[in-house]
């Protein structure tokens, strides 16, 4: 972890942040890394909606797409900026994936972060922040037709443009 100014933190490329939450997202573990770059004490954290680490660029689609995937028992990846407790950032990609036990139920969820790829975050950040602006115009509808749209043009799934993105 490294903090090159004053509010981006920067992961080492080994770092793994790591929670889990319940069926509802509340936070049920956090793993000493999360809570080292998000600032926060574990007591803080535990029993807490997980939107306590969500930042303002984020668009509402990423978590109405994220939530939509594990509630059908599915994966999903994600870049993610996430709020720290002191009013700095931090950018992840990460694998969000519910917990299912041998019955075949889903008992909860959990996120692995790991360091972006520096080279083409500067296509998130736009992609994000123009679908912020079609949130603030038209909603959540807008913004899915929004990426929807570059997803066609682009020829390619939401999964084979986030692994793209990645590299
Ligand atoms: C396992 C798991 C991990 C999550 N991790 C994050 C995260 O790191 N940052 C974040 O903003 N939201 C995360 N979320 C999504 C939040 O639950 C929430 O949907 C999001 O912060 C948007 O908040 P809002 O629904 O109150 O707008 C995670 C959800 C799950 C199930």
């Amino acid at each position: 972890m490294e903090d090159f100014n004053s509010n981006r933190i920067h992961l080492d490329q080994n770092d793994l942040l790591v929670s889990k939450t319940d069926l509802k997202g509340k936070i049920t573990y956090c793993n000493k890394i999360f809570m080292k770059v998000a600032g926060y004490q574990e007591d803080e954290l535990l029993g807490k909606p997980h939107n306590i680490v969500r930042h303002k660029d984020m668009p509402k689609i990423v978590f109405k797409l994220l939530w939509d995937r594990v509630k059908s028992g599915n994966e999903i990846f994600a870049f993610v900026k996430n709020r720290t407790k002191n009013g700095g950032y931090y950018w992840v990609y990460a694998n969000v994936t519910p917990s299912i036990d041998d019955r075949g139920n889903i008992v909860g969820y959990y996120s692995v972060r790991r360091k972006v790829n520096e080279e083409n975050l500067n296509l998130i950040e736009e992609l994000y922040s123009s679908l912020i602006k079609k949130e603030k115009e038209g909603g959540m509808e807008s913004s899915m037709q929004y990426l929807n749209n570059l997803l066609k043009t682009k020829g390619v799934t939401y999964d084979e443009f986030i692994a793209s993105v990645q590299g």
